[in-house]
């Protein structure tokens, strides 16, 4: 076991700790699993969820217990405890760090008094193992969600209840983590970590999830907008702070676990090297002024500290994806997430950011078994609602298809395939920048984009969706079959 306590990267204590847990960390990837912990600075007060804990002592083997039951915690800060959902007492639930090529087991229990599902966002896994609304979990029920880590899925991911038309009510009352995948090596180790969920809320005057009445406009406008929330978080937190040592160059995992809301994210005083997406590594760094980051996409991006003593603000900035008559009258305001602060120098030289991170072969499409379209209209997929007993497309395991996804209404939907990494090819006939690896994506109103998916490993029903909440529940969903 090698475990590197460097006072930079990691407080004295985390070191104590980690060296008590022994032989764990080393499995959980000593280093690695130290990084995305613990790059904590004197003056942060940004918290990292949790990281679950492995209870399997054998290498290669990640097993934990995650239980979603009701609890009480305060959202605010001084706010009386309010009535929430969490998983194992945290809002967001614990962070489940694996490695390419684990064997994870997940031992569910669910306490709520609903039913639920666990489903691992982006995760390409037997479809017994994803969580879909195929496969509820009753109260007081348990499920042992199995998989194999796919070799080259390093990235960011997220889990989240997906329940038949129960699911922004659940999320919104706090059921939302992040899961990790690590590769056996990272072109970006020794770079400080930091996870950033970003979620907001509507609360009540009491410090209480709010929630519309159904007969209420505010419900036919959650319904029409997805449910968005004036309260903006940051791992549970409004308006945390990060302090970055001046010349420190951080790596940021960023998930967007709203219901609704689509961040545009930017810095006041740099640009953010953008370094990957979905489903990880972009094969080079980008710059970027500003991302739109819509529901459920995860982006990382690479941040570096100036000179000490000087601040800025991770922004939200204003992003229109409405239609004109639900626009809320708020839309174009800036939001802040995130505080920074740049400390003096550390001792440490920033890690070298290598110029090629790894290499994205396209999806070849030399055999295409079909080209389709698929259109999004306002809570429709092809002019339906979703059935569970129906297949939308048949196709089978080995295959490699093109999807036309066209949004031919006024607002944003973003698109999500479960189960199945994509690759965008084009965007209203132009061909994307660079190539990356996605599980979700937004389509603005009145346009078109292409993707090019190949159906690995898992025969089963894989659903297809908007992921703005509301739409999902009210059924903006479809099933796609494989054999
Ligand atoms: Cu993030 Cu079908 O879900
Ligand atoms: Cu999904
Ligand atoms: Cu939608």
């Amino acid at each position: 076991m090698r475990l590197i306590c460097i006072p930079r990267w990691a407080s004295a204590r985390r070191c104590r700790a980690l060296a008590l847990l022994g032989g764990m960390a080393a499995v959980a990837g000593g280093r690695a699993g130290l990084a995305a912990q613990g790059a904590s600075e004197p003056g942060d007060t940004l918290r990292q969820p949790p990281i679950v804990q492995n209870i399997s002592r054998r290498p290669g083997i990640v097993e934990v217990e995650v239980t979603a039951a009701p609890a009480s915690i305060p959202l605010l800060p001084g706010a009386a405890p309010a009535a929430v959902y969490a998983y194992n007492g945290t809002i967001p639930g614990p962070t489940i760090e694996v490695h390419e090529g684990d064997s994870v087991v997940i031992h569910f229990h669910n306490h709520l008094p609903e039913p639920t599902t666990v489903h691992w966002h982006g995760v390409h896994l037997p479809v017994d193992a994803d969580g879909s609304p195929l496969y509820p979990i009753a109260p007081g029920g348990a499920h042992d969600y199995a998989f194999r880590v796919a070799q080259g899925s390093a990235g960011t991911y997220w889990y989240h209840p997906h329940p038949d038309a129960r699911t922004t009510r659940q999320v919104a009352l706090g059921l939302y983590g992040a899961i990790i995948v690590r590769p056996a090596r990272d072109p970006l180790a020794g770079i400080p970590e930091k996870l950033l969920i970003l979620s907001d809320n509507r609360l009540a005057p009491d410090g209480s999830v709010s929630f519309p009445d159904p007969a209420s406009v505010q419900a036919s406008v959650d319904m029409e907008n997805g449910r968005e929330g004036d309260r903006l978080f940051v791992n549970g937190q409004i308006m945390p702070r990060i302090v970055v040592p001046s010349g420190e160059v951080q790596r940021w995992r960023i998930v967007n676990a709203s219901p609704a809301r689509v961040y545009r994210l930017a810095l006041t005083d740099q640009q953010l090297l953008h370094v990957g997406d979905d489903g990880g590594l972009f094969e080079r760094p980008v710059e970027a002024a500003d991302l739109v980051l819509a529901n459920s996409e995860r982006v990382e991006v690479l941040v570096r500290g100036q000179a000490p003593g000087s601040r800025s603000t991770l922004q939200d900035l204003p992003y229109d994806r409405y239609a004109p008559q639900t626009r809320p009258a708020d839309w174009n305001s800036t939001h802040p997430l995130l505080a920074l602060e740049y400390g003096a120098a550390g001792p440490l030289k920033a890690a070298p950011i290598p110029a090629t991170l790894r290499v994205i072969p396209p999806v070849d499409t030399s055999h295409v078994f079909a080209r389709r379209v698929i259109v999004l209209s306002q809570g429709l997929i092809d002019g339906k609602t979703m059935d569970m007993h129906r297949s939308d497309i048949r196709s089978r395991v080995g295959a490699t298809e093109i999807w036309t996804i066209q949004n031919v209404v006024g607002m944003d939907h973003p698109f999500h395939l479960h189960g199945n990494h994509f690759q965008v090819l084009d965007r209203d006939g132009v061909a994307v920048p660079f190539r990356s690896w996605k599980d979700s994506v937004n389509v603005p109103r009145h346009s078109s984009l292409r993707l090019a998916v190949r159906f690995e490993d898992y025969p089963g029903k894989w659903m297809y969706h908007c992921h703005i909440l509301d739409h999902e529940d009210e059924g903006m969903m479809a099933i796609l079959e494989l054999h």
